[in-house]
């Protein structure tokens, strides 16, 4: 299997630019199915995840051309089929927007119950109660999720938990509903407002996204439109991190530094200087860094997504400090990881107990999941000495060329490929 191999110790200096958000666009690609219209999608990341989206597209009839790198137009108009191949929705978790999208445009769907990262139990309970709320029928059977209703009907929706998958896809179902929907105690992510932003601006009525009462009124009809997804919060972040673990001074590029802030406010208490500019965020230290206790929750909480990267910068600060994680049961599998590279941290429930050390040791560790993996690479960079990281497939899924951004900032990392045994494992 291919490895990033890091040698740690470079300062990381410069200028790195941020790729659209993967959250959003794996929602938004399906959501292209909405349209009576072509769609054209710019400011698309290049990660594994947007590929296996664009090639369900494809597969179910979609016409999808790649203007460049980052942008792609969409033609779904003449899509008629409502399944999505067992195959390709068993590899991401996001695939179960393709409901939602379905739902919305043919009044059915068919996906397979999603994949994703290992994080514990990742129920769907909640997208299909809002499916059953507008007015679809949903069965289960084996492991595919069929969701069908003659007709749509707006409806009253309440989650009792706060989840931004339940949220997106009772948006995309109801955008084209007959009436109106309101959605009580939804998720308030920028995704949610930028997912919401391109349905309005193909002409959806959607209100409120961004809070926790969301207003959508049925459309009959959604035109084209040429949509720019919005910057990934979470690819920030971690570069946010990056920077301050090494000591580096970074000027962060295309994000939107309003949606950082939980993450710059928790950044300032350990003692990184981090200064805001219209598109960019400049992170860097001058002085010691000092412990302090993070507690994840849905935006504008901490994000949970950040919450393995943050507790690996503690690992290096005079402890201790702790960590809650409160969205994810399995969230803390980095941390066997992080204990090869010479971290002291207990993991009590929900809480990890970080003991810093000031200092990590490099080690050969696996990635058990996307954000781990970039914690990993991010302690690969602070540590002494070399760090190899496998199974970094799952880096893939939701960061664009996280080795290359990184040598541009000074970081020693590189990226191993070893055929061979990925030939082995697909075929396996
Ligand atoms: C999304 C993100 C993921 C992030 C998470 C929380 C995508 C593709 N993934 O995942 O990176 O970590 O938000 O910010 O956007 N739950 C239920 N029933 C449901 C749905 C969720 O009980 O039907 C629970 C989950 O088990 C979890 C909590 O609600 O404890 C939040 O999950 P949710 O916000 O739905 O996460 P995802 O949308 O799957």
């Amino acid at each position: 299997m291919d490895k990033f191999v890091v040698k740690g110790g470079n300062r990381l200096h410069g200028d790195i630019y941020v790729s659209g958000a993967k959250n959003a666009a794996v929602a938004i690609i399906p959501a292209v199915i909405l349209s009576d219209e072509p769609c054209t999608l710019e400011n698309v990341p290049d990660i594994s995840d947007v590929s296996i989206g664009l090639k369900i597209l494809r597969e179910m009839g979609a016409k999808v051309e790649m203007v460049d790198k980052t942008t792609f137009t969409i033609d779904a108009t003449h899509l008629m089929n409502s399944e999505v191949p067992y195959d390709m929705a068993r590899k991401m978790r996001a695939s179960y927007y393709f409901l939602g999208a379905c739902l919305g445009k043919f009044n059915k769907a068919m996906v397979s119950m999603p994949g994703g990262c290992p994080l514990g139990d990742r129920p769907i309970d909640m997208h299909l109660k809002a499916f059953e709320t507008l007015g679809a029928k949903v069965g289960i059977v084996n492991g595919v999720v069929n969701v069908e209703t003659d007709h749509l009907y707006g409806g009253h929706i309440y989650f009792d938990k706060v989840s931004v998958g339940a949220t997106m896809n009772a948006i995309l179902a109801a955008a084209r509903a007959d009436g109106l929907t309101i959605i009580e105690n939804a998720a308030r992510e920028p995704h949610i407002v930028d997912l919401a932003n391109f349905l309005n601006s193909m002409g959806a009525d959607i209100m409120g996204a961004g809070t926790d009462v969301i207003k959508i009124r049925g459309v009959k009809y959604l035109r084209g439109t040429t949509y720019s997804i919005v910057p990934d919060q979470i690819e920030a972040g971690t570069y946010m991190i990056a920077a301050a673990a090494t000591h580096g001074d970074v000027m962060i590029r295309n994000v939107i530094p309003k949606h950082l802030e939980s993450i710059t406010a928790k950044l300032i208490k350990i003692g990184v200087n981090v200064e805001e500019f219209d598109d960019a965020v400049r992170v860097w230290t001058s002085r010691p860094l000092v412990k302090t206790n993070i507690k994840t929750s849905p935006h504008p909480g901490f994000p949970t997504d950040m919450q393995p990267q943050i507790a690996t910068l503690l690992t290096l600060v005079d402890g201790p400090s702790l960590v809650t994680e409160t969205i994810w049961d399995s969230r803390f599998a980095y941390v066997e990881e992080l204990r090869r590279m010479g971290a002291n941290i207990t993991i009590d429930g929900k809480v990890a107990i970080i003991e810093g050390t000031g200092s990590l040791k490099g080690a050969p560790v696996k990635a058990c999941d996307l954000r781990a993996g970039a914690a990993l690479i991010i302690a690969g960079l602070a540590a002494e000495g070399v760090t190899e990281i496998e199974d970094i497939h799952h880096i893939e899924r939701g960061y664009e060329n996280m080795d290359g951004k990184l040598r541009g900032i000074g970081a020693d990392i590189e990226k191993r490929y070893f055929p061979e045994e990925n030939a082995a494992v697909k075929s396996s």
